[in-house]
């Protein structure tokens, strides 16, 4: 592979930006909720599910804005690519959120732009760490991620089907990611970090339910 000049990599990392915010998104798997018939939903139970699916998507938001932060940053090429490959899965992440949210009326949250320039910054400086500290902070994002989604499981209306297949797919892809990290060598973060981190998704999550 080119090794990619750091002009190359900026302008290559500010279009996945642009794209992540104003691009509609599109999945080359199919949708996992594709064929799964819609239910019955009270206008509350629409409300919750889609709110929680909005919470979702700018959670891909934030990991697409992480990965490409890191690639921006990441001093192995190989590394580099790792991070570049998971950014481009999350968009598929985002293309059945952002599809759903629709569906069920609702609209993406507002607050994306500020998270996805939060979450470049925390990404880049991760990847400057070195690569071991930057994998980590990848496998341990994955770790939160899928937590969350376990909780939203939890909390989504029963009958809400296509909502709980897209979300399953995506801990089982996010959880592989994970795995992607430790092979690759990730570092076990200072639990201080950790805590910051899950902070940092509190903020997210209270506010993008409602924005
Ligand atoms: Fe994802
Ligand atoms: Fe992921």
């Amino acid at each position: 592979m080119r090794h990619l000049l750091p002009i190359d990599r900026i302008i290559s990392e500010f279009d996945t930006g642009l794209r992540t915010l104003l691009a509609k998104p599109h999945s080359q798997r199919v949708h996992p909720d594709a064929g799964v018939a819609e239910a019955e939903l009270s206008d509350a139970e629409k409300k919750h599910a889609c709110a929680l699916m909005r919470v979702n998507h700018t959670g891909e938001v934030c990991a697409q804005a992480l990965y490409s932060g890191q690639a921006l940053t990441a001093q192995d090429a190989a590394t580099s690519k790792t991070m570049q490959q998971a950014a481009r899965e999350e968009t598929e992440h985002l293309a059945w959120c952002e599809t759903r949210i629709h569906q069920l009326g609702g609209h993406t949250s507002v607050l994306n732009p500020l998270f996805y320039a939060g979450s470049f910054a925390i990404g880049a400086v991760a990847g400057a760490l070195g690569d071991k500290w930057s994998l980590g902070f990848l496998e341990e994002t994955e770790k939160q991620v899928g937590a969350h989604l376990a909780s939203h499981l939890d909390q989504l209306p029963e009958v809400d089907e296509k909502s709980r297949k897209i979300i399953k797919q995506m801990q089982t892809d996010e959880a592989k990611h994970a795995n992607d990290a430790r092979q690759l060598g990730a570092a076990n973060l200072p639990s201080p970090v950790k805590f910051c981190m899950k902070q940092m998704s509190k903020l997210m999550t209270a506010s993008t339910y409602h924005f």
